[in-house]
């Protein structure tokens, strides 16, 4: 077993990290709300019959009365409407504020259920189980919670932490290749930005299954990442920016294609890849990085550019919002390993792009 905590000063938690785990859930989540009588179990419709069954049963054995609340898999479940669907079925299950919530899946499941526990009874305990490895090296860690609006993703949220995250990296296994991939980009992100053994170590290790026969320290490193970087600024007003490499040109790319064509993890992979390629032109970034990523992100599948227009390119940097501001910080990398950010005028960028 491998553990972390994210040292947040009164509200700190651990997660928990290692193969098999899943069907002990129940154990570890009883010594973090000892207190709580009923768990709701939300999950999705991809997830429920994989692992459902053996969390809810975990759960059971551990002395909790469970329900399972199930959403249609996709991004278009992080809605107000599958929100309302989970406040009154709380409500309908007699949550009471010592009970708790427990999101079992991905990012999508994750966020909608980290904001209905954040919501419902002005907040009851969260506990993440991340099932996708996006979800577990990013979206599980850091208390980032939301739902998307027809205006834009993420736009209504909050920051609401956990009591504890469980990974099982057993559940990568029944993960398609496209998603893997997916949560490969932000997997290359935390070497680019932080950690230059862990970079060259992906370098060394290009393919899903050499990254599998590594699963847990991979975890543990991106985990680590993370949990310094959101300790230091758990509200996104400093350094945790630097974890946005590669996605405000990756939020063109989804914006490009209308959030169907590319997986966020593809846009991000792209993103950072440009993001290099416009370090080096600022005279900031080796140039060596640029093709170096290119082909790390090449290895898992992932594309090294996509098309965008800069119509595209003005809406995501934000240059067609009146009064949005004229400059943004660009995450650069200055060397291997290292992130920082780069305040450049939106003009200027537009124009480089
Ligand atoms: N996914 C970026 C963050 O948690 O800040």
């Amino acid at each position: 077993m491998r553990t972390l905590t994210v040292p947040l000063p009164g509200r700190e938690y651990d997660i928990l990290i290692r193969p098999g785990l899943l069907p002990q859930a129940g154990g570890y989540i009883c010594s973090v709300v000892p207190q709580a009588r009923k768990v709701a179990l939300v999950t999705d419709s991809h997830v429920a019959p994989l692992y459902g069954e053996t969390v809810a049963h975990s759960l059971a054995r551990a002395g909790f009365q469970v329900e399972t609340f199930v959403v249609p898999a996709g991004e278009q479940s992080k809605c107000s409407k599958q929100l309302a669907r989970l406040w009154s079925s709380f409500a309908q299950f007699g949550l009471t504020r010592t009970d708790c919530v427990v999101a079992l899946g991905g990012g999508v499941v994750g966020d909608l259920a980290g904001f209905a526990a954040a919501t419902i009874l002005r907040g009851v305990a969260l506990i993440q189980i991340p099932t996708t490895l996006l979800a577990q090296v990013d979206s599980s860690v850091g208390g980032k919670v939301a739902i998307d609006l027809p205006e834009g993703k993420n736009l209504a949220g909050t920051f609401y932490q956990p009591r504890l995250v469980l990974m099982d990296p057993e559940v990568l296994g029944t993960l398609p290749h496209e998603t893997f991939a997916d949560g490969m980009a932000e997997v290359i992100k935390y070497g680019c930005i932080a950690d230059q053994g862990f970079l060259e170590f992906l370098s060394q290790n290009p393919s899903r299954s050499a990254i599998m026969a590594h699963i847990d320290q991979v975890l543990y490193t991106c985990c680590r990442i993370k949990a310094e970087v959101v300790a230091e600024d758990e509200l996104d007003t400093g350094r945790r920016m630097i974890l946005n490499f590669g996605h405000t040109l990756g939020h063109a790319y989804e914006l490009a294609g209308h959030y169907t064509t590319y997986t966020h993890g593809q846009a991000v992979a792209a993103g950072m890849v440009r993001a290099a390629q416009l370090g080096t032109a600022l005279g900031l970034t080796p140039a060596h990085l640029a093709p170096d990523i290119a082909q790390l992100v090449e290895a898992f599948g992932l594309p090294t550019a996509i098309p965008c227009s800069q119509a595209d390119y003005a809406a995501a940097i934000g240059l067609d919002k009146k009064g949005a501001g004229s400059s943004l910080s660009l995450i650069l990398l200055d060397r291997p390993g290292h992130a920082l950010a780069y305040p450049i005028l939106k003009q200027q960028l537009l124009e480089m792009l």
